[in-house]
């Protein structure tokens, strides 16, 4: 009798358990959406690699399942090949901010051949045939010179000036209060205090629903085509000149 009691009080329990879930499943208007939409946001890193710094980025991103894109400086390629490839493998998107980090708007045109040129080469050597996408120094160039390029261009949209402020606390609040879905956000791996702010903002933005993923990603979920010489400042603003 105990026992035949136990198997009726699991039978009333298990169903309790459906009658309460299985509404669940069901939308309660097909207008409400069942969950958050996901926002998609492009973290950019210029001017690295650096071996004291980017490895602590690539650590905490990592951890936080979040993609970024970074605009690596070519004479800084030497030395730092493994931490290029660990780029790469870990899904983020490597671009090239011209050899020596020289200003191009103005420059001939031979400069920025070789300026590029020569990076592209290098992340070729390190990483194979690749496409890879271009940040000039500055986010400066001429309307002219755009046309020089085979690969898309990218500027940004939010720029918390991090190389100057180098404090975690106003970088964070600076990008926070301006950043929207569809955004490039301009950091540098190569600050201390970036490194940190950007860890935060990831976990800030991801508690409201964003996914952080490459520049290449965010246009292509945003259904926007790259162009070869055309500068994206997100998934909505091209740069005009
Ligand atoms: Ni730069």
């Amino acid at each position: 009798m105990k026992r035949q009691r136990v198997i009726f009080l699991l039978l009333a329990l298990t169903a309790l358990i459906w009658s309460t879930r299985l509404p669940m499943t069901i939308p309660a208007d097909a207008s409400e959406p069942l969950e958050e939409e996901t926002k998609f946001v492009a973290l950019t890193f210029d001017d690295g690699p650096r071996s004291d710094t980017t490895p602590r980025l690539l650590d905490g991103l990592r951890e936080r399942g979040a993609s970024a894109t970074f605009f690596l400086v070519g004479q800084q390629l030497a030395g730092n090949e493994a931490l290029v490839q660990r780029m790469k493998d870990e899904g983020h998107q490597v671009g090239n901010h011209t050899w020596s980090h020289v200003e191009l708007q103005g420059a001939t045109e031979a400069t920025v051949r070789t300026e590029v040129g020569k990076t592209d080469a290098a992340l070729t050597a390190i990483l194979g045939e690749g496409e890879y996408w271009v940040r000039p120094p500055y986010g400066l160039l001429d309307s002219e010179q755009q046309k020089l390029f085979s690969v898309p261009l990218v500027h940004w949209y939010v720029d918390p000036q991090d190389w100057k402020l180098r404090n975690t606390d106003a970088d964070v609040k600076a990008v926070l209060s301006k950043v929207q879905p569809g955004d490039i956000i301009l950091m540098h791996d190569t600050v201390p205090a970036s490194v940190d702010a950007a860890l935060r903002i990831v976990d800030a933005l991801e508690a409201k629903g964003y996914q952080f993923v490459t520049v290449k990603e965010l246009l292509a979920l945003y259904g926007v085509t790259p162009k070869a010489g055309t500068m994206y400042r997100s998934a909505e603003v091209v740069a005009e000149y």
